[in-house]
């Protein structure tokens, strides 16, 4: 993401194309923090969108070409660029 404090993600588990979901708190890679859990076969993200090791999926969550355009919107697709 563009701004570190806000996730901008693709949500499609890269292993076969489920929908992560958040979750909050887990133990998360001996960590305490929650992140993005795969219910179809049990992948892990971080809130980075980091895969962890050992689990089906392949490749981090991508993260999608984007702009803030303010402190609250958003814009996916677009990164404002000249082109
Ligand atoms: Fe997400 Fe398989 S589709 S772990």
């Amino acid at each position: 993401s563009t701004r570190p404090e806000i996730g901008v993600f693709v949500g499609i588990c890269t292993h076969l194309g489920c929908s992560p979901k958040y979750v909050e708190t887990a133990n998360f890679e001996s960590t305490q923090q929650g992140g993005f859990f795969c219910p179809c076969h049990g992948s892990k993200f971080d809130f980075a969108g980091r895969v962890g090791r050992g689990y089906p999926a392949p490749d981090n969550l991508p993260v999608p070409p984007h702009r803030f355009v303010s402190d609250t919107v958003v814009v996916i697709g677009d990164e404002g660029g000249t082109a």
